[in-house]
């Protein structure tokens, strides 16, 4: 497979072959060769889309096994020399002992007694000397018998082309092997020999195919000594374990051997046909191996009048084929919409994915408490598709095999009696491949998915936007987790959507579109609790057990991946630290809808002001006491909450969040207004996107930590800016605030330009990133300051203690707040608080906190 790719190619060193010379005598002149036939099939009478064979059809066709089984194929081009690929035996850039490997020769089905097969050890592997790696070229191998095969009716050679001989482009030719029928599925016993016929690909039309990028911008360039065999459309390869083995075309009564099975990009898949290694350009080299033994192989010249084409049309237009599945009409007019009714029980929802196969949740039908025992009497069982007259009836019914006890696995796969007629009406869903990668910012649908409320409305519409995977793995995912790269199955999906809209009981499945085109990309996950955005179980892992039961499901690559700037979606994320009530100061990427600062909040109070808040938890809000109270006031303002407002493009009015404030709590201090009020809201927030609890760290500032002043440039537009800021040690900062420093204050500097990024009437927030990328807050500003935050650190037990659900992160780092000896102070330093020019003076002489 191709796939190895994804991985950077490496250049393998082939160190030179022992052997490869060994048999350097004169030839005999190659025509008397030909008294040897080649290329007849006795006269008598898969592979990814193909049959099986008839035994005898293919002679020359043998099996390489190691190790006790088959793992590559190869032809037979003389009684002692068979033809393979170099990268079936070249392992970590060696060459693996010719002792290990045995020929079969006379193979039909490799089940059984082998009866008649004929087994012989290899003497010697030769391998070009320029062969490093298959998509780099010269994947070819030969084998030299220890002992010659004896030729009969099944076992016979194949005639190789001179390098002047041409294959017409567009020429039917047949692959045959033992390797896998699809992607990750094996030739199922008793293993017969598979063959398919494959048209020659003109390089031209090849490379057009190749240019167009698959996933992660995966191009390929074919090299000369290459060819391709296959359709654009896909659905009929070669796969793996069919490497080495011949691609071979008929001319004039014998079968001239074109091509060694090579490589692909995965197998059958559409744009993406066959790659082999072309035999012709190699007849020198396979003559100066074979010089000398006592049986060569037979090149037959090339009858003249098959030499004249068609070859290359050099101005053949670049045609790419698009995916027959997942187009539908319009959004909500879903083709594939298939309603399962089973007598004495509610329908039940899911989507035709071939002619023949719907996909339906487990649970409609099985029972989870009664045993894996599927139902039986499908007679009666009817499915509705959409735009047919009639309702069709069940053949079959094949549950996942974890079906009954694991809910990402909660699938059946229908088969219906007869075909339908995909010309006509209803249409399969696009289903992605393990690697396919939903990218952030997708524009998704919800689709009705199993037994749900009535099948009309509005619903089958709602709208969803994919969000990061980062997001949608730290929110659900364990703290220190790696987030799944591109290309790795997703282990939750999270589309951001309107919930109001949903209905209850009702469950989802997830449709997203590449290209204008659907793919079925997730069910509803229903463990995941209250947290928003709802998770669905990623579809993807289950493509190929649902092509291996359909055997002709839509499986298809990629569409789009168009995902802005230049890798920074394949960079390791791992989750920041989270607590035990769950993930705390995520802040997603700046996306299309994403929100910069989810755990902001406005606080309009008494609607003559609005406050800056910050959400501590789902039910309380953080702000300053002197912004939400005015002085000598002793009633409590009408006070109200929004989230999901501050961001670069504020979520739409439907998704952001208001709360009423139903009391305001202060830590009790004696005889001092204390800076910070917490909140209560009227009911709890989910934690979602747009509404996320920020961290607390107790003891102040996390080490290594980089901070920033959050807040306003204008308390009536209430965009929110960010401002980087140092923060000074304690002792800094007391010595230049002698005085009128409260416990739990501590003072900020500025980067420079930075100072006046934020008016202070609104009183903004002080947060900082920690090492493991959780956003923490740290304090309030206080009234009237730019430069003096208020900090949780002594009203830690307090917060913990009315909030409940604070998310307090690990200690770590040295509380700032600890007293320090204020006798160190410089004497001078008291009159210059708060002048920059002094602070910096000081800067000089005291190292900082890193911000
Ligand atoms: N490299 C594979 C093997 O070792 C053959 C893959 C052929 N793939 C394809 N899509 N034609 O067996």
């Amino acid at each position: 497979m191709f796939q190895h790719l994804l991985l950077p190619l490496v250049i393998l060193a082939i160190s030179p072959i022992p052997g490869a010379f060994e048999d350097s005598v004169l030839s005999p002149a190659q025509e008397e060769l030909e008294d040897l036939d080649c290329g007849h099939p006795e006269p008598s009478d898969r592979i990814v889309g193909g049959s099986d064979a008839r035994p005898r059809s293919w002679p020359w066709q043998v099996s390489l096994h190691h190790g006790g089984g088959h793992i590559c194929g190869g032809s037979l081009i003389a009684p002692s020399w068979v033809l393979s690929a170099a990268h079936c035996f070249v392992n970590n850039r060696t060459l693996e002992p010719a002792a290990e490997w045995s020929v079969l020769l006379g193979v039909h089905s490799q089940d059984g007694t082998l009866d008649g097969v004929q087994v012989r050890a290899v003497a010697a592997i030769l391998v070009p000397d320029n062969y490093s790696s298959a998509e780099l070229g010269a994947d070819l191998a030969l084998l030299r018998l220890a002992s010659p095969a004896s030729l009969g009716p099944a076992v016979r050679p194949v005639c190789l082309p001179r390098a002047s001989h041409r294959f017409a482009y567009g020429t039917a030719c047949w692959a045959t092997g033992w390797g896998d029928v699809q992607e990750k599925d094996p030739l199922p016993l008793p293993w017969v020999l598979q063959e398919v016929e494959l048209r020659l690909l003109g390089e031209a039309a090849c490379q057009c195919l190749y240019s167009r990028p698959g996933p992660f911008n995966l191009t390929f360039q074919l090299l000369p000594g290459m060819l391709c065999a296959g359709y654009p459309e896909g659905r009929r390869d070669t796969c793996q374990g069919d490497s080495g083995g011949p691609l071979v075309c008929e001319e004039g009564g014998r079968w001239f051997q074109a091509g060694i099975t090579s490589f692909g990009f995965g197998c059958g898949r559409r744009n993406r046909p066959g790659v082999f290694t072309a035999v012709a350009p190699y007849e020198a080299w396979i003559r100066e191996q074979v010089m000398g033994s006592e049986s060569e192989p037979v090149f037959p010249s090339q009858s003249p009048e098959l030499q004249s084409g068609p070859w290359e049309l050099k101005d053949e237009n670049c045609t790419i084929t698009l995916p027959e599945c997942g187009k539908a009409p319009q959004p909500g007019a879903w083709p594939w919409e298939a309603q399962v009714m089973v007598p004495g029980s509610k329908p039940c929802h899911g989507a035709l994915v071939s002619e023949s196969w719907v996909l339906v949740p487990a649970s409609c039908f099985l029972d989870p408490r009664s045993t894996d025992r599927p139902p039986r009497d499908l007679d009666n069982w009817r499915v509705l598709l959409p735009s047919r007259p009639r309702p069709e009836q069940v053949a079959r019914l094949v549950p996942h095999k974890n079906a009954s006890w694991d809910d990402t696995s909660d699938l059946v796969l229908l088969q219906l009696r007869a075909p339908v007629n995909l010309s006509l009406g209803p249409r399969p869903v696009c289903l992605p491949h393990p690697e396919h990668y939903f990218l952030p910012g997708s524009r998704c649908r919800l689709a009705r998915w199993g037994s749900g409320g009535p099948a009309s409305g509005p619903t089958a519409l709602l709208e969803a936007e994919l969000l990061s995977g980062w997001w949608c793995h730290c929110l659900y995912g364990r703290q220190g987790a790696l987030v799944p790269p591109p290309g790795h199955p997703p282990h939750k999906l999270c589309p951001a959507y309107r919930e109001e809209e949903e209905e209850n009981e009702s469950s989802w499945s997830l449709l997203c579109q590449e290209e204008g085109t659907w793919f079925l990309a997730g069910i509803r996950d229903f463990s995941s609790g209250c947290l928003r955005p709802r998770a669905f179980h990623p579809l993807q892992t289950h493509g190929p057990w649902i092509g291996h039961v359909t055997q002709g499901a839509y499986l298809e690559d990629q569409l789009a991946w168009d995902w802005g700037s230049e890798g920074e979606e394949t960079e390791t994320q791992i989750c920041p630290p989270r607590t035990e009530h769950g993930a705390c100061g995520l802040r997603p990427e700046p996306a299309p809808m994403g929100l910069l600062w989810p755990w902001m909040a406005e606080v309009h109070v008494a609607g003559d002001r609005v406050c800056t808040g910050i959400l501590v938890a789902p039910g309380w809000v953080l702000a300053a006491t002197h912004c939400v109270l005015r002085p000598g006031s002793t009633t409590v303002p009408y006070i109200e909450v929004y989230l999901g407002r501050a961001g670069a493009s504020p979520l739409p009015q439907g998704q952001q969040v208001s709360r009423l404030v139903i009391s305001i709590r202060l830590p009790r201090h004696l005889g001092l207004r204390p800076p910070l009020a917490l909140l209560e809201l009227s009911s709890q927030i989910e934690p979602s996107p747009s509404a996320l609890s920020i961290c607390l760290h107790p003891g102040g500032i996390p080490l290594g930590a980089s901070c920033w002043v959050l807040g306003w440039k204008d308390p009536q537009d209430r965009v929110p800016v960010a401002a980087a800021v140092s923060i000074l040690t304690s002792r800094l900062c007391h010595c230049l605030y002698q005085g009128i420093l409260t416990p739990g204050t501590l003072c900020v500097l500025y980067a420079e330009g930075q100072e006046d990024r934020c008016e202070v009437a609104s009183a903004p927030l002080l947060l900082c990133q920690t090492e493991g990328g959780s956003w923490v807050f740290v304090g309030i500003a206080v009234q009237g300051s730019r430069e003096l935050f208020a900090t949780t650190g002594p009203e830690e037990a307090w917060l913990s203690h009315t909030v409940g659900e604070a998310h307090f992160l690990p200690p770590s780092g040295s509380p700032y707040w600890l007293p320090e000896g204020s006798n160190l102070c410089p004497l001078d330093m008291a009159g210059a608080s708060g002048s920059s020019s002094a602070v910096l003076f000081l800067l000089l002489l005291t190292p900082l906190i890193q911000g």
